[in-house]
């Protein structure tokens, strides 16, 4: 279709532009094909999204839910000052172990911590460490529980910090009854007084997307 061969060229400009590869990133992603991984990691020009956020709020301590082959992670551990660290939960230990390699090969293993279990009880192990809190969550795993994670999590983010949620704007939020998980996601944060929120449109091959970011007053 053609308005298709203009999202792609949108989007190839974007990426090009702003966004492009370095050799960890592709080589991050090869390792997924080989190994069997789902295609499913944000897009390039997410990942810089994602970055430029984390910058913008200087953050130290990022919380990732959704590990996959370690693509987000990169980006995100990339934007941490050289004392910060991000800890990243994926209940696939396969992923875990792919994900691992992949942070090795991109230098980035000293900031990067992965955990791997169900999510949910991941923070709540994290929450009975009275670990540090984070200056910034990144949900990005099993969509039903998107609610629950940031419920859980939210009390380890810090005021001032940020809290954002990947695959938020999909052909089914717009036929949204009963909400899917990221429609009640979205309905959650849309209606908090403590939380800032907007969904933000992604482009990607696949289609129309979007990334919930929403700002802890
Ligand atoms: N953030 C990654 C993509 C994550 S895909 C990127 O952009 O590169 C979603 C991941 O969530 C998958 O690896 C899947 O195994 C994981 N996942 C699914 N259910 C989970 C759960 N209950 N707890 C933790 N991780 C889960
Ligand atoms: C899909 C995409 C994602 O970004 C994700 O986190 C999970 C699934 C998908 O396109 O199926
Ligand atoms: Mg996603």
């Amino acid at each position: 279709m053609e308005e298709d061969d203009l999202n792609l060229r949108y989007l190839n400009y974007i990426e090009q532009l702003f966004a492009a590869e370095d050799s960890a990133l592709q080589e991050t992603f090869n390792a997924m094909r080989t190994n069997g991984l789902p295609e499913i990691n944000i897009s390039a020009s997410q990942g810089k999204l994602l970055q430029v956020l984390a910058l913008a709020i200087g953050a130290k301590r990022i919380l990732e839910i959704g590990t996959l082959g370690g693509y987000s992670t990169i980006w995100l551990a990339r934007a941490l000052p050289p004392d910060g660290k991000i800890i990243s939960l994926e209940v696939d230990p396969h992923h875990a172990k792919v994900a691992r390699e992949n942070l090795d090969n991109a230098g980035l293993s000293n900031y990067v911590e992965i955990r791997v279990g169900p999510g949910l009880d991941s923070i709540a192990t994290l929450v009975k460490e009275k670990t540090d809190s984070f200056d910034l969550l990144f949900i990005d795993a099993d969509k039903d529980n998107y609610s629950n994670y940031l419920s859980q999590a939210f009390p380890l983010v810090r005021k001032g910090g940020l809290i954002l949620a990947d695959n938020t704007l999909r052909r089914s939020n717009l036929d949204d009854s009963p909400p899917s998980g990221t429609g009640q996601y979205n309905q959650t944060v849309a209606a908090r007084e403590d939380l800032v929120s907007i969904v933000v449109p992604a482009l990607r091959r696949r289609g129309m997307d979007g990334l919930t970011i929403s700002f802890k007053r």
